[in-house]
């Protein structure tokens, strides 16, 4: 079917005003945040709710068009932009930003896919509540991308990921056929897992269009603190002793190299005199004040220098020094990003190692989330002629700790073609067949996770 007829057909179903079909009106549809990810849309269409999705699908796999389901296209992994062959339809999510009530009893709210996160805290925030995820691009990330990529963020280590804050989801399948598990119910163990299914499916098998969403009580109370230490080593230690604290919400590390980028990009003042090469920042949230447990369990920990938060203002100040790292480094480059978990105990081997593994062949910045053995491995200067050898040295020696290529942005099309590094043969196969079933055409996201059909 031609473009045009397309367009007129898709129009029918959402108004012409929500068909973009100019290249003007495509374009920050098309390319990722990094910029290093970039493409061309067919159509960008964006409906305004779950009948209309399910219309727009029936439509495409009719005229046998790929579909591009994309939220706040804050991923970073290419699987929210299309290809440059210009072939896919950008499903854009953005329009269903509903927020239902908060239901006290079950501890849950139901939100529309296209809701940003920031949204979200938002609404729940004057109504004592909170959801536990939380990252950095929560102003663009919305609640469907985020339960599509089975986002991670800062606060796994008190809440888990995406995945276990999911109640239930609403989702449309290829063929425009309405899967709906939005009950939420506690205890219902009838059959296959289908939200978890799609929790982390990253568009492939259903375009997500709710979720019913956990959520915890507020803390009353929450303090923060940046300390100084002298290596990968001392900070994961450090950890492991921190977390013996019940309120401990979050520990986030970054090194000198990355801070100097920051400092740099954003004009902020230096944390400290001093130019330390690690840092940790942490968080404890609670119903009583940790500031006192916090003071305690560092007054002797091995630590250069320490700031202390306890009002949000200074929080939100700390916090920026990790939290701009994205941005810091994209205006300084367009990074090779690598995402990867380690066991604790590998990390501060594969940190060493990192210089040899490059050789001279990238500027590496490491921050990331240390609970989790969670490292951002940001690459600069990657000349395009070693790209595939500097992944492969990285992703290969993280397979071989034992490690995942991919910690919480999934896999996407970068990282499609090293799955089999840390997930064996049969678990693809088993995926494939899935991956068959539910879009027996492979029309959704195509290029994303799996290779392609055999
Ligand atoms: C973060 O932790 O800030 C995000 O995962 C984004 C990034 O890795 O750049
Ligand atoms: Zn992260």
């Amino acid at each position: 079917m031609g473009t045009e007829r397309l367009a007129t057909r898709l129009a029918a179903v959402v108004g012409p005003a929500h068909v973009l079909a100019d290249p003007g009106l495509r374009a920050s549809y098309e390319t990722d945040f990094t910029g290093r990810w970039t493409g061309r849309a067919r159509l960008v269409v964006r409906p305004g709710d779950t009948a209309q999705v399910a219309e727009v699908l029936r439509t495409c796999r009719d005229a046998g068009v790929p579909v591009l389901p994309q939220g706040g296209n804050t991923g970073l992994v290419g699987g929210s932009v299309p290809t440059p062959a210009g072939d896919q339809v950008v499903l854009s999510l953005r329009r269903l930003d509903t927020v239902g009530p908060v239901d006290p009893d079950a501890r849950q709210i139901t939100v529309g896919a296209g809701l940003t996160l920031a949204a979200l805290h938002g609404r729940l925030r004057p109504q004592g509540w909170e959801f536990g995820v939380d990252l950095a691009s929560r102003d663009s990330a919305t609640l469907g991308g985020m339960i599509a990529t089975n986002a991670g963020g800062e606060r796994v280590l008190k809440y888990g990921t995406t995945r276990a804050n999911v109640a239930g989801l609403q989702a449309v399948l290829a063929d425009g056929t309405v899967l709906d598990r939005l009950a939420g119910l506690p205890k219902d163990n009838t059959g296959y897992d289908l939200t978890g299914l799609l929790v982390g499916s990253e568009g492939t098998l259903a375009v997500l269009t709710a979720a019913r969403l956990r959520l915890v009580p507020r803390p009353r109370h929450r303090v923060g603190a940046l300390l100084a230490v002298d290596s990968i080593a001392a900070a994961t230690a450090l950890v492991t002793r921190l977390r013996g604290l019940e309120s401990l919400e979050l520990a986030e590390f970054f090194t000198a190299e990355g801070l100097d980028l920051v400092l740099e990009h954003t004009g902020l003042p230096a944390p400290f005199r001093a130019r330390h090469p690690v840092h940790l920042l942490v968080e404890c949230a609670a119903r009583h004040d940790p500031t006192d447990e916090l003071a305690d369990l560092l007054a002797d920990a091995d630590v250069l220098d320490v700031a202390v938060a306890v009002d949000a203002a200074d929080r939100h100040r700390l916090a920026a020094y990790r939290e701009r790292h994205t941005e810091a480094i994209n205006a300084a480059g367009t990074p090779l990003k690598l995402d990867v978990t380690l066991p604790t105990a590998a990390l501060p081997g594969f940190a060493a190692e990192l210089p040899g593994l490059l050789d001279g062949r990238a500027r590496p910045y490491l921050f990331g989330h240390l609970a989790e053995g969670n490292l951002h491995v940001n690459l600069l200067d990657v000349a395009p002629a070693d790209e595939e050898a500097v992944v492969l040295a990285v992703l290969g020696r993280v397979a071989a700790a034992g490690g995942s290529i991919s910690a919480e942005h999934g896999i996407g099309r970068a990282k499609a073609r090293y799955l089999h590094l840390t997930r064996s043969a049969a678990e693809i196969r088993a995926m494939r067949a899935v991956k068959s079933a539910l879009d027996p055409t492979w029309l959704l996201s195509p290029g994303t996770l799996l290779a392609g059909p055999d």
